[in-house]
């Protein structure tokens, strides 16, 4: 069996760090998402996965290379243009043969794995197996339709008048019948190959689809809200390890991890907070659910419910909470007026 791992897209959701990055390096407890991604895959018993990658094939390479790090061996397959999830798998056919594939979104957070439902497809290999999760507003994501009998009977995406709450993870499972379906159908309307559509495909030419309820923990990561609120589920396992340097006028409370070459000078922190190699936190209450990159500086700061990334420096910033900071971004403190350099669909709240 071997992977697909999906991380073309355009990102516009995830503006403006999708701009000088992609999305799929954004760190969750300072670990990009694509490495959560691939460990669930390896962890499945699953080492052979191709990557289909677009203008950031570069900086994917550059943070994966050929997967051995991560115990897995990574074949890269560039796509020209975001085309939709079902061109990915038209223009991975030779990588894919006919072996059966399980293809992930590489911006989709499941830090519980998928081990299970990768037996569950093994163990009857219909045509299609895709995994649902129970969600609130069902208005916001691909939709199953079930029959009595807890079969598939339809798709739909994104619904006006949901005809369940049960919406579609970004992890499908596939045998080689996939191929003819994504043959078969034709462009949408936005001029993508959709893999809902070719789902579609399978169930009216009469195959199986199986739909499995995902048990763990499930988060499409294309929003900053879901990035935060990833790295606080994934804070909330963090276990305590100093590798840096913490003086005496300083306090750890509960799950702080100090990476190697940080230094914490009078401040205090409440974990889970994971504090980056080589960063300086100065005079300053950081936490909780925080993590905070590599060569980052913080000073006498107040910060919390964030994730900073690396290279960053925020001083005499008395509240900070739920922010998400960009590389070598700099936050400070002025004694009078506000100065801003902003980019490009940047967010910015103040307090009045
Ligand atoms: P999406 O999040 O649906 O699309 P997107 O990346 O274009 O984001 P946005 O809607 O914010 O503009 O994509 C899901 C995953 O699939 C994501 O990891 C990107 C990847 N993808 C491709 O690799 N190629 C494609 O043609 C598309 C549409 C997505």
């Amino acid at each position: 069996m071997k992977a697909l791992v999906l991380s073309g897209g355009s990102g516009t959701r995830l503006r403006p760090f999708s701009y000088s990055m992609p999305k799929q390096l954004i760190p969750i407890a300072n670990k990009p998402v694509l490495e959560y991604v691939l460990e669930s895959i390896r962890d499945a018993g699953i080492t052979d996965i191709g990557i289909v990658v677009g203008d950031w094939a570069s900086a994917i390479d550059e943070a994966i290379g050929d997967g051995s790090r991560l115990g897995v061996r990574v074949t890269y397959i560039r796509q020209d243009e975001p085309r939709g999830l079902g061109h990915c798998v038209a223009i991975a056919r030779d990588f894919l043969g006919d072996d059966d594939f399980v293809m992930y979104l590489g911006d989709n957070f499941l830090p519980d794995g998928i081990l299970r439902s990768t037996e569950e497809f093994t163990a009857r290999r219909p045509a299609a197996q895709v995994l649902v999760y129970k969600v609130a507003d069902p208005r916001q994501f691909g939709i199953v339709e079930l029959d009595q009998h807890g079969n598939v009977r339809g798709l739909v995406e994104k619904p006006e008048q949901p005809v369940s709450d049960l919406a579609v993870v970004g992890v499908y499972f596939f045998t080689s019948a996939i191929h003819d379906a994504v043959d078969a159908i034709p462009p949408s309307a936005r001029g993508e190959l959709e893999i809902t559509d070719a789902i579609q495909w399978l169930l009216t030419n009469g195959a199986e689809v199986r739909a499995i309820e995902y048990q763990g923990y499930w988060k499409d990561t294309g929003r900053t809200e879901d990035v935060l609120e990833c790295n606080r589920h994934q804070l909330g396992a963090l276990r305590s390890a100093n590798l840096g340097d913490v003086d005496d006028a300083s306090e750890l409370v509960g799950q702080v991890v100090i990476g190697p070459g940080a230094r914490v000078l009078r401040s205090r922190i409440e974990g889970p907070v994971v504090v980056g190699a080589n960063t300086v936190v100065e005079a300053s209450n950081i936490g909780p659910y925080t993590a905070i990159g590599e060569n980052c500086l913080v000073r006498t700061t107040n910060l919390g419910d964030s994730i900073v990334l690396d290279g960053a420096s925020i001083s005499d910033v008395p509240g900070l909470r739920g922010s998400l900071i960009g590389r070598s971004a700099t936050i400070r403190s002025r004694a009078t007026g506000r100065r801003m350099v902003v980019g490009d669909d940047a967010w910015i709240e103040l307090a009045a």
